[in-house]
């Protein structure tokens, strides 16, 4: 019979880890003693988050890798250096995102928020699979967002060149963070390793920084008062690392911590299939 879930000394990847929603979560599993790899894009930004969090934790077995997750070499090297220094990944916290508000293209030339919020996790994940299988019982939490809703996958124009909308490509992105989800659990079934996506709630975090216009002013000036503080949105994410409640739970749709359904548009497994196979191609994946 399986053991209880434990996240004690298990090691855990938090993406975008330095604030916000990452921040918190990577503090609450270095709380819980777990060990924790940061995955961060600044070094300065990143080794600040680090030592605070080692100072509140109390458990330095935190560590720092830096990748930009927008650009496909540097996801490949976190990946190879990873796996050069770890034997097993335990839980996987797929969560760097951002919104771009003009269309701009990565270093690979792909439209940045599908860059960054989709291939991201896609990377990633596939180029670490084989280790989290090792490792099973291991989890992949996908941090998404109820803005999924709002998005389409437009196979004719993914990369938004005729019409770019921030707000679109947002959404159409964390849909796909979803369909990837669902497609994830199809292919991982049988296996110890679960995959789960969540809405963290409207926090408070500097991703509305990047809103411009009337709209951005607005949800900043909002949300310094409604919005969730950034401990209450990352507990869905820290849930769904820690409780023994999920084991086994795989393929679903998390909000404050329960499974929910996410749109019906997310749930086609022929899309989910296609976008598969073109983010293998767009990643040059096997
Ligand atoms: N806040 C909300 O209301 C909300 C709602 C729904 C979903 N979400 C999702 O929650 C996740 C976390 O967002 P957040 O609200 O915590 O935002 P945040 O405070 O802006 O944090 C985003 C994190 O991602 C990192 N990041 C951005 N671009 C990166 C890149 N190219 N390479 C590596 N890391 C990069 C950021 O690093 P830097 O500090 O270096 O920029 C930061 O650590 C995102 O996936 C977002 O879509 C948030």
């Amino acid at each position: 019979m399986e053991q209880k879930w434990e996240i004690r000394h298990k090691i855990c990847m938090v993406t975008g880890a330095n604030v916000g929603i990452g921040k918190e979560t990577a503090r609450a599993l270095a709380s819980a003693g777990a060990r924790v790899i940061m995955v961060c894009r600044s070094r300065t930004r990143g080794e600040a988050a680090r030592a605070e969090i080692i100072e509140q934790s109390g458990n330095d077995e935190v560590e720092l890798m830096l990748a930009d997750l927008s650009v496909q070499a540097d996801v490949r090297k976190l990946a190879a250096a990873f796996q050069r220094q770890h034997e097993a990944l335990h839980v996987l916290v797929n969560n760097a995102g951002a919104y771009f508000p003009q269309r701009t293209e990565s270093a690979d030339g792909l439209e940045m928020t599908w860059a960054l919020n989709h291939l991201g996790y896609f990377l990633l994940t596939n180029l670490l699979l084989d280790v989290i299988k090792r490792s099973a019982p291991a989890r992949i939490i996908n941090v998404s967002s109820a803005g999924h809703t709002h998005g389409t996958i437009d196979f004719d124009d993914l990369q938004m060149r005729r019409n770019y909308g921030g707000f679109q490509a947002y959404a159409r992105s964390k849909l796909a963070n979803l369909l990837f989800t669902y497609e994830l659990a199809r292919r991982l079934a049988g296996t110890a390793v679960t995959v789960n996506a969540l809405h963290p709630g409207a926090v408070n975090t500097n991703i509305w920084n990047n809103v411009d216009g009337l709209l951005g002013r607005l949800l900043r000036a909002v949300g310094k008062f409604y919005f969730l503080p950034v401990e209450a949105g990352a507990a869905t994410a820290i849930y769904l690392a820690t409780s023994p409640d999920v084991t086994g739970v795989t393929g679903q749709y998390f909000a404050k911590q329960k499974a929910v359904r996410s749109s019906p548009g997310s749930y086609r497994t022929d899309v989910a299939a296609r976008l598969w196979d073109v983010s293998t191609a767009m990643t040059g994946l096997n």
